[in-house]
């Protein structure tokens, strides 16, 4: 079969239709034995995409994954960044993105040019970024982080180096008042977490009086003031299912419903409202994929994610930094 590359480039991806009546969950299971191929999703995949996967986790979990893997084909269910990071950890296995065009508002806020300009302007700082930033950020970056292990990496540091964080300011914010230091902050946010209702979700405990908010370091800090708890996706779920209590208001992205509710049946599950007409926030770019885009990526082999080697090799020193100081700390699983 002959692919129109011209045609993912424009759509992100390959636009077959497909027969209504295939058995996509079967389909794409025998996919993965044929191909030997896995399937890693993060929490904020479509529940159907979840339940699919060979593994679900947050970003540390699966770049762990990701280099761990024996498969030949890795179908990144997640954003560009991620399956970039994949690419960078595991070059000679193909990676696969049901949607090229998945991408990351966090990561657009930090262009390259600019970045390596602000960076220039303060040489004696080290910067650390977090993981959802491009390739290009990476290179630039002396060690990554993700949510899970920010704090582990700060504490493996002394306290007077002096740091750029970036491109998150509100999870940089989150850090600086927490560990008691004065880090230089990107202006980069997340279009998902920096959008939920102060008012709404204040609200929503007043007639929840019961329920703990439970928050992503991602959102902005009069949410995260008013949290109960505050983690990344993985330490959200672990957290709502060991906390004595049955209902919970989440501010992070709706996808981690589904595990939450799969984990803790008997628990109640509230998505924290945003401010504008709808009742969940959604990421518009985890939600670009499908059931379908993933059945197809798998069929096709298309899209690829590809890198240059020059870049990749650069990109990766700031992660494998990352990684030791995670397994140094416990944190790797
Ligand atoms: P974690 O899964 O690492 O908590 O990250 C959340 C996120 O925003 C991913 O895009
Ligand atoms: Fe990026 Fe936010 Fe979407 Fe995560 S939830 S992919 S940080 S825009």
């Amino acid at each position: 079969m002959n692919i129109d590359f011209k045609k993912i480039e424009d759509n992100g991806f390959y636009n077959v239709e497909l027969d209504p009546t295939l058995d996509l969950f079967a389909a794409i299971n025998n996919l993965k034995k044929e191909k030997n191929a896995v399937v890693l999703a993060h929490f904020y995949q479509e529940p159907d995409i979840q339940d699919v996967a060979d593994y679900i986790g947050d970003s540390l979990g699966l770049a762990q994954k990701a280099a761990e893997t024996n498969a030949d084909i890795i179908v990144f269910a997640g954003v560009h960044f991620m399956a970039e990071t994949a690419k960078i950890l595991n070059p000679s296995k193909k990676v696969l993105l049901p949607d090229l065009k998945a991408g990351c508002s966090l990561a657009d806020s930090a262009p390259k040019n600019l970045f390596k300009a602000f960076k220039d302007k303060h040489p004696d700082h080290l910067v650390i970024s977090y993981i959802n930033c491009t390739a290009d950020i990476k290179a630039l970056s002396d060690i990554i982080c993700t949510s899970s292990n920010a704090e582990a990496i700060l504490n493996s540091l002394p306290q007077d180096q002096k740091i750029i964080f970036a491109p998150d300011k509100n999870l940089g914010g989150y850090l600086n008042k927490k560990t008691g230091r004065n880090m230089l902050l990107w202006n980069g946010a997340c279009m998902v977490h920096e959008i939920f209702s102060l008012e709404k979700i204040i609200k929503l405990k007043v007639r929840h009086p019961q329920a703990q908010l439970i928050a992503h370091p991602e959102c902005e800090e009069a949410v995260l003031n008013i949290a109960d708890y505050i983690g990344s996706t993985t330490q959200l779920l672990k957290y709502s299912q060991n906390k004595n209590c049955n209902e919970f208001i989440v501010a992070t992205e709706t996808g981690i419903l589904h595990k939450m509710q799969q984990t803790s049946p008997n628990k109640t599950f509230i998505p924290a409202p945003p401010n504008n007409s709808c009742a969940c926030n959604d990421c518009p770019h985890m939600k670009l994929n499908t059931l379908e885009k993933l059945y197809i990526c798998m069929q096709y082999e298309v899209p690829e994610l590809t890198m240059d080697e020059t870049l990749r090799i650069a990109a990766k020193k700031p992660i494998d930094r990352m990684l030791e100081i995670s397994k140094v700390a416990g944190l790797l699983g």
